[in-house]
């Protein structure tokens, strides 16, 4: 616990949410051109994110008051503003889709339903509305890691560049990356300063890494099934593995293999790769600048 404190401490800095301005005007149906299934993989973003992250800012707003240690109120604060923008702005891009004629109404609704359902209050209280919180931050502890893992890939990689995708998409999912970089440990010291049992960790993480997946594959499909265009091609598994082998998709086996390293006794989200990344593409991001001008 020491351990991981120190290191809270080391790397602990203002979280803010940022202004931001996006056109999508000129974004095509498929953005990463030539390759339908995996811009379906970055949509699944613009359609289950959304209602993910109100989730999790409602939880996080929820804990706050449990919170007395000034600093980590005041990054939770700005969590909060960060994940809300997230939110709104992917929705912009979902709209735009929508326009397009990618009919994703019936399954944001069905994705709305399903975050209220599990990840909701519930309208508990006393004990039981605690520990529902304890277990919901556990969880949301978990997806955080994946976003910020996710975020640092997107960083980190050219392939979605050198396959020319939309710069407004690619701004728009490496701003996101970003941030999820810069608060990756909000979620995981608030969920160590409420409650912070390792069997409650332990089971957030075992649950959410095979139901992220699920619902990236599931979700994916979906997306491919009401694509209207005609140049589509018919087998996605195939168009899948060509976009996980040449790199223009995360690996799906990142859901198992970051379990190890999540569960690692002492670990800490600022053990992940250096923030500077993130800190330079957020100041030279076309959207954060317009944003602030
Ligand atoms: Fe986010
Ligand atoms: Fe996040």
């Amino acid at each position: 616990m020491a351990e991981v404190k120190a290191k809270y401490d080391d790397q602990a800095h203002a979280i803010n949410a940022r202004n931001v301005t996006f056109d999508f005007d000129s974004v095509p149906m498929h953005y990463i051109p030539g390759e339908p299934f995996a811009t379906h993989i970055i949509n699944v973003m613009h359609l289950v994110l959304p209602e993910g992250e109100r989730a999790m800012a409602d939880c996080l707003a929820e804990a706050l008051p449990l919170i007395d240690d000034e600093r980590l109120r005041e990054e939770v604060a700005g969590f909060v503003g960060q994940e809300a923008m997230h939110a709104s702005s992917h929705e912009l891009a979902r709209n735009h889709l929508e326009k397009l004629g990618l009919d994703v109404g019936p399954m944001v609704d069905a994705m709305a339903w399903l975050v209220d359902r599990i990840l909701g209050d519930h309208g508990l209280s006393g004990r039981a509305k605690h520990e529902w919180l304890c277990e919901r931050l556990a969880l949301f502890a978990a997806m955080e890691h994946y976003t910020a893992v996710i975020g640092e890939w997107l960083l980190t990689q050219d392939q979605l560049e050198k396959k020319g995708m939309h710069p407004a998409m690619l701004d728009l999912i490496r701003w996101h990356g970003a941030e999820e970089v810069e608060h990756r440990s909000v979620v995981f010291d608030a969920y160590m300063h409420v409650d912070g049992s390792y069997a409650r960790k332990a089971r957030g993480a075992l649950i959410t890494s095979p139901a992220l997946l699920a619902l990236f594959i599931v979700s994916a499909d979906y997306l491919f099934r009401k694509d209207p265009t005609a140049a589509k091609g018919r087998f996605w598994p195939w168009q899948f593995a060509r976009a996980t082998w040449q790199g223009t998709i995360p690996s799906f086996t990142t859901f198992f293999t970051e379990i190890p390293r999540y569960l690692r006794p002492g670990f800490h989200p600022s053990q992940l790769g250096p923030m500077d990344n993130a800190i330079r593409y957020l100041a030279q991001s076309p959207a954060a600048r317009a944003g602030e001008s």
